[in-house]
């Protein structure tokens, strides 16, 4: 699906640009991809999912083992 009809980033560049480099801003990740943000409407949704990658990518802890 595309989220930035200006440069025509899709949700899955966003996403694994994110996870790759460890990006948490949109402007960041639009950068990484080749061009910056131009018109901004796309923001909020790529902050979505940004925020969304890395959610998935947290690292989840084991139980501790009863003493
Ligand atoms: S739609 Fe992404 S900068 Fe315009």
């Amino acid at each position: 699906m595309y989220v930035c009809i200006c440069n025509g980033y899709r949700d899955s560049e966003i996403e694994k640009t994110a996870r790759a480099g460890g990006l948490t801003c949109p402007v960041k990740v639009y950068e990484a991809l080749g061009s910056g943000p131009c018109c901004g409407i796309c923001l909020p949704m790529a902050q979505d999912i940004i925020d969304g990658t890395h959610e998935k990518s947290a690292c989840v802890p084991l139980p501790l083992a009863a003493e």
